[in-house]
């Protein structure tokens, strides 16, 4: 039986020019590095595109690419090879150490408004969680903060803002870290799935965002999340994103970054704090 073109794609290798002009396009694209022999990964992931627009080979996708007007293609070849994974309240202690130690030093400087940013958001446990957080805060503490408080949740995949946006979950989402306590107070069942309450939907703002992109237009924030998508990206896409971000602090801001993922030798403008076994990162003043 003869092979179709996109068949081919699968069986063959792909060639050292294709890998690089691949490697290249992605980390110009989105800072994500692959390194050397992630062959497989790449055919694995892009199969479906290849099948769905009929490509036999990563030089002919380049090409399709630069002949599309739209970044749909982009786009789907960008969400294609990110990892999206993500969980309700990711660590857990992040989530205490806000509600516990920051929200209470904020509150104290009796702001009128207060925003934090989730900047890689994924399907939005992590700006949900961020907005549960600062609800439980402030039943626990009536009247301690008074400030309106904007959560700015930014991803480059519109996919995965689609889906944060809508606040709806399937049950197995939720079963990665949502507590049937929190479970029965911030959702509502829909049919087969669970949607957010609109209370903590109303406190979250998505939008679109490349981080390798200008975050001028954001204003500045008490606190930024920045988790579990800078262990991808090279020491000088992760020491430019961070200074940037320095920059998007309000004076004495924190930057929380994901468990595995650290400043050193990559930023000298924060300063490192542990507190109750998290390790935070308080902008030092200019
Ligand atoms: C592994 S998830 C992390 C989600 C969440 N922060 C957490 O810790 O659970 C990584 C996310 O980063 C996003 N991402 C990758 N490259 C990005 C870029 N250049 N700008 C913005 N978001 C990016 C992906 O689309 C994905 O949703």
């Amino acid at each position: 039986m003869e092979l179709k073109r996109h068949d081919k794609f699968v069986t063959n290798t792909l060639s050292d020019a294709e890998y690089r002009n691949f490697t290249d396009f992605l980390e110009d694209a989105c800072g994500i590095v692959l390194g050397a022999n992630k062959h497989y990964l790449i055919t694995s992931r892009m199969k479906r595109i290849m099948t769905e627009y009929k490509l036999g080979s990563l030089s002919e996708l380049m090409a399709e690419m630069t002949r599309d007007r739209t970044t749909k293609l982009r786009d789907r070849v960008i969400e294609s090879m990110t990892t999206n994974e993500t969980s309700w309240f990711r660590d857990n202690q992040p989530y205490i150490v806000l509600k516990q130690n920051i929200l209470p030093e904020i509150a104290k400087k009796k702001n009128d408004r207060v925003r934090i940013w989730s900047s890689a958001c994924s399907s939005g446990q992590e700006p949900y969680s961020i907005a549960i957080s600062t609800h439980e805060y402030q039943m626990a503490n009536p009247g301690a903060m008074t400030a309106s408080i904007e959560i700015m949740a930014t991803d480059i995949s519109p996919e995965m803002l689609r889906r944060a946006s809508s606040g709806i979950y399937d049950e197995a989402a939720l079963m990665r870290g949502m507590s049937p306590d929190r479970k029965k107070r911030y959702f509502e069942k829909q049919d087969e799935n669970w949607k957010i309450s609109h209370l903590i939907h109303s406190k979250v703002i998505f939008r679109e965002l490349n981080l390798l992109q200008s975050y001028a237009l954001l204003g500045r924030f008490d606190v930024i999340f920045c988790r579990n998508v800078l262990i991808y990206f090279s020491r000088d896409s992760k020491r430019d994103i961070v200074n940037r971000m320095a920059k998007s602090l309000k004076p004495g801001g924190y930057l929380i970054l994901g468990g595995s993922e650290s400043m050193t030798n990559v930023s000298d403008l924060y300063e490192m704090e542990k507190i109750a076994g998290c390790v935070l990162y308080r902008v030092k003043p200019t």
